[in-house]
C-alpha cells in the first residue's frame, strides 16, 4: 500500500456519484444536509469513498465503495477506520449500516447483525432505511464510543 491521504469531499463531486453508481450504490440523496463524505486517494488517483450520516449519537454508515482497480488491498477496511475514528472524534457512540452484499466485510470489523425494528428513530428515519435500500439488506451496528 503506497502513501494514502484521507480528506473530506463534496457530495456534488462527480466523481462520488460516479463511481457509488456503477458499484449501484444509492446517489439519490448525495446532497442533501446532514452529510459528511470522505475520499481515500493516492499518487496514483482516487481509491474510494465513505460516508456519515447524522448528527447525533447514532449515526449511518453509508457510500461505502473501493474503486474496482483498488479492491481487496486493505482500502475498504482502512475507509472505514478513518470514518470510525472521524465518528468517534464527533461524539458518535454507534454508527449504522446496511448492506446487501457484504455482510461478512462487515461482521469481521465488529458490527453486528441487528432486527431493523431496534435501529433508533434518527436511523429508521433516513432515505436509506425508508426507501432506497432494498428490505433484503441486512442491518449492522457498533458500539463505537
Ligand atoms: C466492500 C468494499 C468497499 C471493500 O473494499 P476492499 O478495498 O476490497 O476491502 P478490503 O481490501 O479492506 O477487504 C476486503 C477483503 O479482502 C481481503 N484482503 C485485503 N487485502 C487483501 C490482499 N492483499 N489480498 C487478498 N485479500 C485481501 C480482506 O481480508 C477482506 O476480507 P474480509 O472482509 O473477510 O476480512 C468493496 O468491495 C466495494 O467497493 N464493493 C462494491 C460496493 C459495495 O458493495 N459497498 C458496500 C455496500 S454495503
Amino acid at each position: 500500500m503506497s502513501c494514502v491521504i484521507f480528506a473530506p469531499v463534496a457530495a456534488s463531486e462527480d466523481m462520488l456519484a460516479q463511481v457509488l453508481s456503477a458499484a449501484r450504490l444509492p446517489t439519490d440523496d448525495l446532497g442533501d444536509p446532514g452529510r459528511a463524505f470522505f475520499a481515500l486517494s493516492d499518487d496514483a488517483g482516487p481509491i474510494g469513498f465513505i460516508g456519515l450520516e447524522g448528527t447525533g449519537a447514532d449515526r449511518l454508515l453509508r457510500s461505502r465503495v473501493v474503486l474496482p482497480a483498488r479492491k481487496r488491498w486493505g482500502y475498504g477496511g482502512l475507509l472505514v477506520a478513518h470514518a470510525e475514528a472521524h465518528a468517534r472524534q464527533d461524539g458518535v457512540e454507534r454508527l449504522h449500516l446496511l448492506t446487501q452484499t457484504v455482510p461478512d466485510f462487515f461482521r469481521s470489523r465488529g458490527y453486528r447483525p441487528a432486527e431493523r425494528a431496534s435501529a433508533p428513530a434518527s436511523i429508521t428515519s433516513t432515505a436509506q432505511f425508508a426507501s432506497l435500500c432494498p428490505a433484503s439488506a441486512t442491518y449492522f451496528v457498533k458500539d463505537i464510543a
